[in-house]
């Protein structure tokens, strides 16, 4: 439903199901993601059904798939969390499941996608995320993109056997406009 140049964000759907597992349960993405738990189908079908029917205005939240333009095939999952009024905030999150499609792009576009999902449909005048410190690659894309590093959790996330920070980082709408005036839809199909 919402097109960027390389990704189209939709609904999730229990069709889904399949191709999230056949990632999910693999350290070198969920180590990214919070404490790595390995997580049953029946545990993902139960997550599925719940975030597949969240709504921005009942629940503040919106999940939504990301796929591949031309060949429809499953990315992963971007998600807006936590909007509130009247605040107008949100949190963002993007993850590409397959390793074999990261890092050509789909991440970057994926989240200008949600960006503008974020201030052009849902209104919102800020959104921020939060990662960790040692995930460069994310934190590239996002600065890339015009995220300002805002601050830092400190050593509140465990994994890999220490505790390390937490890096936040935001973009307010008025700096959203300026770097994109046209938008981040790249076309309505
Ligand atoms: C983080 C993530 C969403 C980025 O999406 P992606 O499709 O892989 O990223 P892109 O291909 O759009 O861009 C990657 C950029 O990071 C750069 N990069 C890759 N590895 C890097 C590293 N180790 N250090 C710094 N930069 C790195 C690339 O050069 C590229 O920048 P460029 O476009 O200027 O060349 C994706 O890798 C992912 O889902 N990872 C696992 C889960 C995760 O970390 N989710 C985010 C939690 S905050």
């Amino acid at each position: 439903m919402y097109t960027g140049e390389l990704v189209r964000l939709r609904a999730l759907e229990m069709s889904d199901l399949d191709d999230i597992l056949k990632f999910y349960n693999t350290l070198e993405l969920r180590r990214f993601l919070g404490p790595p738990i390995v997580r049953s189908r029946r545990c993902m079908e139960q997550w599925l059904q719940k975030v597949s029917i969240w709504s921005p205005w009942r629940d503040g939240h919106l999940y939504l798939a990301v796929e591949e333009k031309g060949t429809k095939e499953f990315l992963g999952v971007a998600r807006i969390e936590d909007l509130r009024l009247p605040h107008n905030r949100g949190e963002v999150g993007i993850s590409i499941y397959n390793p074999e499609k990261r890092g050509k792009g789909y991440g970057t576009d994926a989240m200008l996608v949600l960006l503008g999902v974020g201030f052009e449909i849902l209104g919102l005048n800020s959104i921020y995320l939060d990662t960790m410190e040692d995930n460069k690659r994310s934190i590239e894309v996002y600065e890339k993109i015009g995220f300002k590093r805002v601050g830092l959790l400190r050593e509140t996330e465990y994994m890999d056997g220490a505790h390390k920070d937490l890096l936040i980082m935001d973009i307010l709408r008025k700096e959203f406009i300026e770097k994109y005036p046209d938008g981040t839809f790249k076309d309505s199909q």
